[in-house]
């Protein structure tokens, strides 16, 4: 008997936590200088159970990579390439050939979605893709259709959460946003007659950051600050009150019923003073109790299906929305994991299993050498950040604390890992010197590069060639 209620204990426990972690995937985002292999991140999915990734793109070599692995895909086709596909069906055509046909053979890729452009409608575009943007849909959609996939393969949009709003602070008062909302209505009927969720971004970290007022504890899950009353609906977070916010407006577009795919959700860890390693744990404790108990929001409770942003720091995204740009990941440039991660929810947190195999650069940085002479450093900092990484120098950040030398010799070093230490990114007119001594401060750290996947090839394949090349040599002796 209590053996029994023991086993179905056991059982329903194991159930709660293959729930959560097949839920929640993740994104995985490529923006870096130095890339791990392909190969090297899919196995770092597997040992941490993840199930699920949304690419950005259709990278052959990134794909092939997730095969056998039985994890579900989404590609994407980013927004420059929205009006090629919107043109010409036969367009469209031959990038599901090359692209989604080609990886679905018997042990292949389980690709789920086609994310036809990326946020494509944000303010920030001033309307670029409003027109290629629902046309490449329909075309792509029906290249799956016409290649048998249909039923399976779903294209997509994945939106940020800037496409509607709310008049007032309360979820009833949604809708699209005014400038899309034909546009909108068009495409969510598009999706839902075929059977396809909606994709949504949804960013706490970013309300907290465009709004000085903005309540800071709203923005996590523990409660604690007052929350929004909606139609006797209690909302205690800003999650819960922007996901209903959709659900209101899909209802005033006709399909209240609509399924949602939540595409991004995260928080960063470092270039704002909101961006830290304690905030980002509390979000992913706070939100991964929510998923794991199956709650939902209000006005959809239940399950629910998210995509973490994302996988691993991007060093190459673009900083004009903020420094915190390239800090998004729940791993480090090198794999390895930034805080513990309770996938189950049930209160068991675990530091994610790192990359293995990650190969490093020596272990050498670029800094300052003293100088008398000061006249040429603003110039020299100036060229090595804007082509490299100092989002970590700003105000609230990990590496603000340094003195004036600091600042200079994190410029340099930043810059010096990001041209894989060459040697001669190593000069600015004499001012910088190659030492081999950690230049770390404190919590502010100096890295070192690793081995980018693109550099670990071209090296195995001059090895071949060398290998071929004496082959040919003895065979002719
Ligand atoms: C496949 O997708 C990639 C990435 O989007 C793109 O560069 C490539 O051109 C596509 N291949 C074809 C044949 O369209
Ligand atoms: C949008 O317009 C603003 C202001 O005119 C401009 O600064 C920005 O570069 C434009 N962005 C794009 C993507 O065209
Ligand atoms: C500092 O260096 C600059 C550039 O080499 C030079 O023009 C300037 O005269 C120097 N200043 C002093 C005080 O040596
Ligand atoms: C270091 O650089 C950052 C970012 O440019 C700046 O905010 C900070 O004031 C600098 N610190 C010193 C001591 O110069
Ligand atoms: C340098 O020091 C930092 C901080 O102590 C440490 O995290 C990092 O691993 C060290 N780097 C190397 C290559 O030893």
């Amino acid at each position: 008997m209590v053996r029994a209620e023991i086993l179905i204990w056991v059982s329903c426990m194991l159930i709660a936590s293959i729930n959560v972690v097949e839920a929640v995937g993740v994104n995985w985002g490529t923006m870096m200088s130095h890339p791990m292999l392909p190969y090297t991140v899919v196995n770092m999915l597997k040992a941490n159970g993840i199930k699920k990734v949304k690419l950005f793109d259709a990278d052959s070599w990134t794909v092939s990579a997730l095969a056998g692995t039985g994890i579900e895909v989404m590609l994407a086709i980013p927004n420059d390439q929205l009006n090629h596909f919107s043109r010409h069906y036969d367009n469209a055509k031959h990038w599901v050939k090359k692209n989604v046909t080609k990886h679905l053979y018997n042990g292949g890729v389980d690709i789920k979605y086609v994310a036809v452009g990326n946020e494509p409608f944000l303010t920030s575009y001033n309307g670029t893709f409003l027109k290629p943007t629902l046309p490449a849909l329909k075309n792509i959609q029906k290249a799956l259709d016409a290649a048998g996939y249909g039923d399976k393969i779903k294209a997509t949009i994945p939106l940020n959460a800037d496409v509607y709003s709310s008049a007032s602070d309360k979820p009833s008062d949604g809708n699209f946003r005014k400038d899309i909302r034909d546009l909108m209505t068009e495409i969510v009927q598009f999706l839902h007659s075929n059977n396809a969720p909606f994709v949504v971004n949804i960013y706490p970290f970013l309300s907290l950051y465009g709004n000085p007022d903005f309540p800071v504890e709203f923005a996590f899950f523990n409660g604690g600050s007052k929350p929004t009353i909606d139609k006797g609906i209690q909302y205690t977070n800003v999650f819960d009150a922007n996901y209903d916010t959709l659900v209101w407006s899909l209802k005033k577009a006709g399909v209240p019923d609509m399924k949602i795919i939540v595409g991004e959700i995260g928080w960063p860890t470092d270039g704002d003073k909101n961006a830290n390693v304690q905030f980002a744990q509390k979000f992913y404790d706070g939100f991964m109790k929510k998923m794991a108990s199956n709650k939902g929001t209000p006005l959809r409770p239940g399950h629910m299906e998210v995509y973490l942003f994302g996988l691993i720091d991007e060093n190459m995204k673009s900083i004009a929305p903020g420094d915190f740009e390239r800090h998004w990941g729940i791993f480090e440039y090198d794999g390895k994991p930034k805080f513990t991660m309770d996938f189950t929810g049930d209160g068991h947190d675990k530091l994610m299993v790192a990359a293995k195999g990650v190969q490093y650069l020596p272990s050498q940085w670029c800094v300052f050498k003293e100088s008398k002479n000061m006249s040429l450093v603003p110039a020299n900092v100036n060229y090595a950040c804007s082509l490299s990484d100092c989002s970590s120098l700003g105000y609230g950040s990990s590496c603000n604390n340094l003195d004036v030398n600091g600042n200079i010799s994190f410029a340099f070093n930043m810059y010096f890992q990001m041209q894989s230490q060459d040697v001669e990114a190593c000069d600015f007119q004499g001012l910088a010197e190659i030492t081999t001594k950690n230049a770390s401060v404190g919590t502010c750290l100096f890295p070192v590069q690793i081995v980018s996947a693109g550099e670990r090839i071209r090296s195995v394949a001059g090895v071949n060639t060398v290998a071929v090349l004496l082959m040919i040599v003895l065979v002719l002796l």
